[in-house]
């Protein structure tokens, strides 16, 4: 095998992977449809005659409305974005937002999660999971994940239930379905509400259903990076009319709407807020929704290759993939022990032959300063102090052995599966691959600073 680039050899690939933002001419028709009609924003935060009647109307009955009466739950764009999301995934109500970030908090929100109460969630997410849960003052508990789905530990999720326990926010994470059968036994079992982040799963289905269709609501990311994309953007979707209602007027300035008739059960949680989608990316949705199942097909047709196309090499263990799984990763398991090389020399070996593989997150959720030192809202330990609580809650490290392994020393991540990439690119990746693992000898003996400036 030819010299490893890092070590001065020439590098197996030059020209960089594309990114997945793939945009067609049927992104810029709805565009330019939306900025013909001069709509940007149909959205207004006050009631209207039948409020009430508004609040529980089913997504695809919203869509076809039109005139002011109907602006609680937006503009048409955004109506039709809704309607066509919710049929494409079988629910009754999707509720688009301006981020996943905003989505769950106010899907946790509708839920009635409060002060003085924890939620159950995995150690290993984007940081947003953790964050939308304390956005109405309850307490976040982090339990350890599976080592084969990086998604929750059902049995880690039944030990860390207290008296406290309100809900359990399940993230598919990487595309990969948690195991919902044993996380909605246990909820039934407790009577906890079941939200999902489904931020980066959009087509990954569990038992034939889709995922964040499987509990009491589920959320979606429309964020750049994600499988479809507006730039920023989110969806809620649920059966649940209730819920529907409360995450409808939490998004949406809801304080505006309630009179003296609303008990107080109702008014919980409708601190004004703005979480609506603008009619433009309303737009975008609409065109990248109608690509979702090709765009999907070709990143998990491009993972299956991947995976294929690795050989058995030392040290190195390829991704399951089951079926009805859409990869938003390539996740690979180093195993420093079986090689001798570190995974950062590994790392950087990698790159140097032009394939941008990365670690993981940068740490765990709980080992984010905010959660060590407990500082949220103000300098004084809320919510944890709230005496709503009354419990003590640390968070520290070694508490997620399986999450602390993966990221600190075996993951490897390839995240370029996605469109424009193709069955080319996915060779010339075995193909460095190949090489690296081949040449561990030389990377053995190599010294030097193999750092990287910062972590992917
Ligand atoms: C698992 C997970 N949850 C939540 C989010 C937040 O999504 P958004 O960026 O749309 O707020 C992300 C986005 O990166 C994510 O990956």
């Amino acid at each position: 095998m030819s010299e490893l680039a890092l070590l001065g050899g020439t590098p197996v690939r030059r020209t960089p992977f594309r990114s997945s933002v793939v945009i067609d001419d049927r992104e810029w028709e709805e565009l330019r449809n939306v900025l013909k009609r001069e709509e940007f924003s149909r959205f207004m935060g006050s009631p209207t005659p039948d409020i009430d009647k508004l609040l529980v109307m089913p997504s695809a009955a919203a869509a076809d409305l039109e005139g002011q009466y109907f602006s609680f739950l937006g503009g048409r764009t955004v109506r039709r974005f809704e309607a066509e999301f919710a049929a494409r995934f079988g629910v009754t109500y999707a509720i688009s937002v301006n981020a996943a970030t905003s989505g769950l908090a106010a899907a946790l929100g509708a839920a009635g999660i409060g002060p003085g109460d924890e939620v159950i969630t995995t150690c290993m997410s984007f940081n947003a999971t953790a964050m939308s849960i304390l956005l109405f003052n309850a307490v976040p508990v982090f339990v350890d994940v599976d080592a084969r789905t990086f998604c929750l530990d059902p049995e880690a999720v039944e030990r860390a239930i207290t008296p406290r326990t309100k809900a359990i926010l399940v993230v598919h994470l990487l595309g990969n379905a948690a195991d919902m059968d044993a996380l909605l036994a246990i909820a039934g079992r407790h009577g906890l509400k079941v939200v999902e982040d489904a931020a980066q799963a959009p087509g990954t289905t569990y038992r034939r259903r889709w995922v964040g269709t499987l509990g009491d609501m589920g959320v979606f990311s429309f964020q750049e990076t994600k499988n479809m994309m507006t730039g920023e953007g989110g969806m809620i979707v649920t059966n649940d009319p209730a819920l529907a209602k409360k995450a409808r007027l939490i998004r949406n300035h809801g304080e505006g709407i309630p009179d003296e008739t609303w008990d107080d059960e109702s008014l919980t949680n409708l601190v004004g807020l703005n979480f609506r989608m603008t009619e433009l990316t309303a737009a975008l949705g609409r065109a990248q929704l109608a690509k979702l199942a090709e765009n999907n097909r070709i990143r998990t047709e491009n993972a299956l290759l991947l995976r294929d196309r690795l050989p058995d090499l030392p040290g190195l263990t390829r991704p399951d993939i089951p079926p009805g799984t859409v990869p938003h990763v390539f996740p690979m398991l180093y195993d420093e022990a079986a090689t001798g090389v570190p995974r950062q020399k590994v790392l950087a070996a990698l790159r140097a032959e032009g394939i941008p593989v990365g670690s993981g997150y940068l740490r765990l959720m709980y080992e984010n300063p905010l959660f060590l030192r407990k500082i949220a809202y103000g300098k004084h330990g809320c919510p944890w102090s709230c005496h709503l609580y009354g419990r003590e809650r640390r968070y520290l490290p070694g508490q997620c052995p399986v999450g602390e392994a993966l990221l600190r020393r075996r993951f490897l991540w390839f995240y370029h599966i996605h469109r424009p990439n193709t069955a080319a690119d996915m060779e010339e990746v075995a193909v460095a691959f190949r090489k690296v693992f081949m040449n561990l000898e030389d990377l053995r003996a190599a010294t030097g600073d193999f750092t990287i400036p910062y972590k992917w």
